[in-house]
């Protein structure tokens, strides 16, 4: 995004204005070229704390810090001209008090130039949420499954079923309450969800929530068959990059084995000494 740019970037109120008409596209970016891949063709391109898990190998969201999300975040913003880059709050960058989120939050958008952070968390944090957008700090929050919760959870389990379903619907009420300019919906039931689309006037993004929601989000790694560690039900693969890697991996050791590789083409020639 430059200021002299011709491509108008989607910021927060565009997102906000969005509810009700056609579909938010969102994806997780973690990198520059897949941010321009993203910028291309959605209106959200999420540097998600998923990058803890699909690009550093951690076994949940637990471990991503601050400086990682900054890293990552610098990186997604040079490659998004129009699509709206939004950085996730990292476990424990936020939770403590709103001061705490305000300092963090703020190093997130001056260190990266994203115009919007996510947070996970509904009731409990809709004092937060307040604290930040009266601050201006757009919020995009996050309901239903949160992954950083995963231990108190107990389990990546479906959130909103028996007599969760009106805590969720809490949740999301209090956030819109509270100034948050959308919110994820994460493996929601897909009536509930329809539910709370319906009662807020905030688009709700769904992953794992059914399709009446505003908008859908998808983690691009687990989209592309990048990240095969395991496969929520709600993923659909639209391609098998990991398997076309691995076959191309497996030709190019086969072919350095072999001496098929470099041939002439790929080898630079001696320049012949000048006759006098
Ligand atoms: O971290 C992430 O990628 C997310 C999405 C799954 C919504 O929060």
């Amino acid at each position: 995004m430059s200021a002299t740019s011709p491509v108008r970037p989607v910021l927060p109120p565009d997102i906000r204005a969005r509810k009700g008409g056609a579909p938010l596209v969102v994806l997780t970016a973690y990198s520059t070229p897949v941010a321009r891949l993203v910028d291309a063709h959605c209106d959200i391109a999420l540097v998600g704390d998923s990058v803890g898990m699909v690009i550093h190998g951690l076994p949940s969201t637990l471990g991503v810090t601050l400086e990682m999300m900054i890293l990552h975040g610098k990186a997604v913003v040079r490659g998004c001209q129009k699509a709206m880059p939004v950085i996730d709050m990292p476990f424990g960058s936020y939770e403590e008090s709103p001061q705490q989120a305000f300092r963090n939050a703020s190093r997130l958008m001056a260190e990266t130039g994203a115009p919007a952070v996510k947070l996970e968390g509904g009731l409990h944090m809709a004092e937060t949420i307040a604290f930040l957008t009266a601050r201006g700090v757009p919020v995009m929050a996050h309901v239903g499954l949160t992954p950083q919760s995963v231990n108190t959870l107990g389990g990546y389990k479906v959130v909103g079923r028996d007599g969760e379903a009106e805590k969720v619907m809490a949740d999301a009420r209090a956030i819109e309450a509270a100034g948050a300019f959308s919110v994820v919906l994460e493996k929601v039931p897909m009536g509930l969800a329809g539910r709370i689309t319906a009662a807020l006037s905030i688009p709700t993004i769904g992953i794992g929530a059914g399709r009446d929601c505003d908008g859908q989000v998808l983690v691009v790694d687990d989209m592309l068959g990048l990240f095969t560690d395991f496969r929520p039900k709600f993923v659909k693969r639209y391609a098998e990059l990991g398997k076309t890697a691995e076959e191309a991996i497996a030709a190019y050791a086969a072919d350095v084995r072999s001496g098929a590789f470099p041939a002439d083409e790929h080898s630079f020639p001696d320049v012949l000494p000048v006759k006098p």
